[in-house]
């Protein structure tokens, strides 16, 4: 199963608003709560990535963990995953985290979230 968002459909997707692109610099990432669901929000060299902050291994705070180009290390075990796709990249992590897709709309930054 995958859990790209960035390949729903857009009328299975609300997008919400969650910062303005002046809060969200080249290199920085925001940790937020979006409706009760923890999503990491990134800006690698002007493109906007977004996962959930959720560890598919054991629950960790991956959005909290080193990036290397589009990859980020889940600082509690160092499993691997691709933040375009939500790909887990490598052990202990076998099950993929959500992506979502990022727009931005005048100078605000929006995530795009399954509809319930
Ligand atoms: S919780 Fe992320 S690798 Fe274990």
């Amino acid at each position: 199963m995958t859990y790209n968002y960035r390949l729903a459909a857009p009328e299975g997707l609300e997008f919400v608003t969650v910062a303005r692109t002046s809060e969200l610099g080249n290199g920085e990432r925001l940790l937020l709560d979006v409706g009760g669901d923890a999503v990491a929000v990134f800006n690698i060299a002007g493109r906007y990535f977004a996962i959930a902050d959720v560890c598919s291994h054991d629950d960790g705070p991956v959005g909290e963990g080193v990036v290397q180009g589009t990859e980020i290390e889940c600082p509690r075990h160092g499993a691997h995953f691709d933040l375009e796709t939500g790909h887990a990249l490598s052990l202990p992590a076998v099950v993929d985290i959500p992506a979502y897709p990022v727009r931005v709309v005048g100078e605000e930054i929006q995530v795009g979230l399954p509809v319930e």
